[in-house]
């Protein structure tokens, strides 16, 4: 079936079509895909490798975690040098090569860019450093000693929990809302910004459609550091407003598509949004000529206490609000699983054998089936699982570990802290792509960088390709009917029965085309009423062989997935 900007218009949406609202984007942490050169490090000559398996997934974009010269305090989100490759990863000819034959094979490439800040060893942060009078000083945020201490700011990654890192050799304080290695950029110094230009334009020259840009919500920040009440000092839940969302956001947003993303034909997404939804729409509706794409953080926050999971209602109150608010302006990406969350199925499905296949298969059901444009994590398509690390020195993040710093720091519960970390620490999702059931799963002769998970013997790429029913095959039917039915992609979405505590069902409807999407998220089996909706015999997704329906109800299996055309 196909449509066009008129069916669209035809049927009251404003939405436009655009290649980018299409992509499906499958995201690559480079450092543990594939390693060609034996050293326990993926690299870039891996991905190349896998370039015919990545086509055989059917996904239409790759992006990669920043692959720039780093020092690797946290995985190359600590960028010495935007305009070269990390050595550890290859060189600009391998970059050159893997674009060229993404594109070769129709594939879109969205590039990592992280310019809230740099590493510590960029050159600009060593001159700054230098001197109080050095020309690049104005590039980072300094606060002279002799003004007393700074007022508090939070940093994610600092052992504890400070942004201000006091520097002896010019007597101040430097920002770092992440890591101490990670000196916040100053974007209020147009020098700055006309950099980070010039590295866009870099990367969209070579050829890159897209850029991630890494926490651009914080770009923008109070420069006179005033001293926030103590209701907001004490909780970091009020981080985005006192931290970020500053007063010239859409300044920089403005500048940035004037000066780059006007120029090519790319897209930006904004790594978190604000938070509200009036915050997401200003930097991402199109009439406001700034970013495209919106990427939230409401279901990244959502349950991360080991004692106080989500509930499904919530999950559906989520997503359905956010579709609602941007089913006629903006956009969103739909995502479940990423680098810096645990994996989807031990997060959100159930990781034990008897229901690991058929919840990965519903919840990769439920990444393809929703508006926005979707994400999804290398290893997903297998159905891998959280690695569940027991003690604090088997951890490789920065985020973990200054994270356990800072709890004994503060007298925290260390258990607790551990369960949370066992459940939702980034590393979960860091452990290599499992290939096949050779030595390290085959992503290297030599000992990885991060264990391999121990189910790798069964759950492996190898295993799941000659098997119709695997998790990977199901994955590679859900990629080929999103791009047959833009329905899922730009159809209006209606959630059914809201409250239901275990199933989530939802109508898709385009110009005529009106797909029921129903998902059982629980071990036991539900019956969805089907009121007026009437289903046709055109079953387009079913994880299980059979259907249990009839006029008046579909009950589904445990963990059951299906999307069905219906009237
Ligand atoms: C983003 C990235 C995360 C990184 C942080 C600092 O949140 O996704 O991995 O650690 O920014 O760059």
């Amino acid at each position: 079936m196909g449509i066009n900007d008129t069916h669209l218009i035809k049927k009251g949406l404003s939405t436009t079509r655009k290649w980018w609202k299409e992509q499906i984007i499958y995201q690559i942490y480079p450092r543990s895909f594939k390693d060609s050169t034996g050293t326990g490090v993926g690299d870039l000559r891996g991905v190349i490798e896998k370039l015919d398996y990545i086509q055989s997934l059917g996904v239409t974009s790759v992006w990669l975690n920043p692959i720039y010269q780093s020092p690797n305090d946290d995985n190359g989100y600590d960028i010495s040098n935007y305009c070269e490759i990390m050595e550890e990863f290859g060189s600009m000819d391998d970059f050159d090569e893997l674009l060229a034959g993404l594109h070769k094979r129709n594939i879109k490439f969205i590039m990592d860019l992280v310019v809230n800040h740099s590493s510590d060893e960029h050159e600009w942060f060593k001159q700054s450093r230098s001197s109080r009078d050095n020309p690049y000083r104005d590039y980072y945020h300094w606060w002279p000693a002799e003004k007393g201490k700074p007022h508090f700011r939070w940093s994610f990654f600092d052992n504890k929990g400070e942004a201000w890192k006091y520097d002896e050799q010019t007597d101040a304080y430097y920002l770092h809302y992440f890591s101490q290695k990670q000196p916040d950029l100053n974007w209020e110094n147009p020098k700055v910004r006309q950099e980070v230009y010039k590295i866009m334009r870099f990367w969209a020259e070579k050829g890159v459609d897209g850029f991630r840009l890494d926490a651009f919500q914080f770009v923008s920040k109070d420069t006179s550091f005033p001293k926030w009440s103590d209701e907001y000092e004490n909780d970091f839940s009020h981080i985005i407003p006192t931290h970020g969302m500053g007063p010239y956001l859409h300044d920089y947003a403005r500048e940035m598509y004037d000066e780059v993303l006007s120029k090519y034909d790319v897209f930006a997404v904004s790594e978190g949004v604000g938070s509200s939804f009036e915050d997401a729409h200003a930097l991402v509706d199109e009439d406001r000529n700034e970013l495209q794409m919106a990427y939230h953080f409401d279901c990244v926050d959502m349950g991360v206490d080991v004692d106080n999971p989500q509930t499904l209602p919530q999950f559906k109150d989520i997503h359905s609000q956010w579709d609602k608010s941007f089913a006629e302006k903006g956009w969103l990406s739909i995502f479940l699983a990423n680098h810096d969350l645990p994996r989807m199925v031990s997060r959100f499905g159930n990781d034990a054998p008897a229901y690991r296949d058929a919840s990965a298969k519903m919840l990769n059901t439920f990444l393809l089936s929703m508006r926005g444009t979707s994400y999804c994590y290398f290893g997903d398509e297998l159905g891998m699982t959280n690695i569940s690390f027991e003690t604090i020195d088997e951890y490789k993040d920065i985020a973990a570990i200054n994270g356990y710093k800072k709890a004994q720091h503060n007298g925290e519960d260390l258990d607790k802290f551990m369960r949370n970390l066992k459940a939702f620490s980034r590393d979960n999702s860091r452990t290599p792509m499992q290939w096949n059931s050779e030595e390290n799963a085959g992503f290297s002769d030599k000992t990885p960088w991060i264990p391999v998970n121990e189910n790798y013997q069964h759950i492996n790429a190898q295993a799941q390709e000659n098997d119709p029913n695997s998790v990977l095959n199901h994955f590679r039917k859900l990629t080929e009917l999103r791009k047959q039915r833009l329905t899922l992609v730009y159809g209006s979405y209606e959630l059914l029965e809201a409250k239901h505590e275990s199933l989530y069902a939802y109508k898709r409807e385009l110009d005529g085309d009106t797909l029921l999407v129903a998902l059982n998220f629980s071990d036991q089996p539900q019956t969805l009423s089907l009121n007026s909706l009437t289903l046709s015999d055109n079953t387009l997704i079913n994880n299980y062989d059979s259907i249990n329906s009839s006029p008046e109800a579909l009950t589904l299996a445990p963990y059951q997935a299906m999307i069905i055309e219906a009237k």
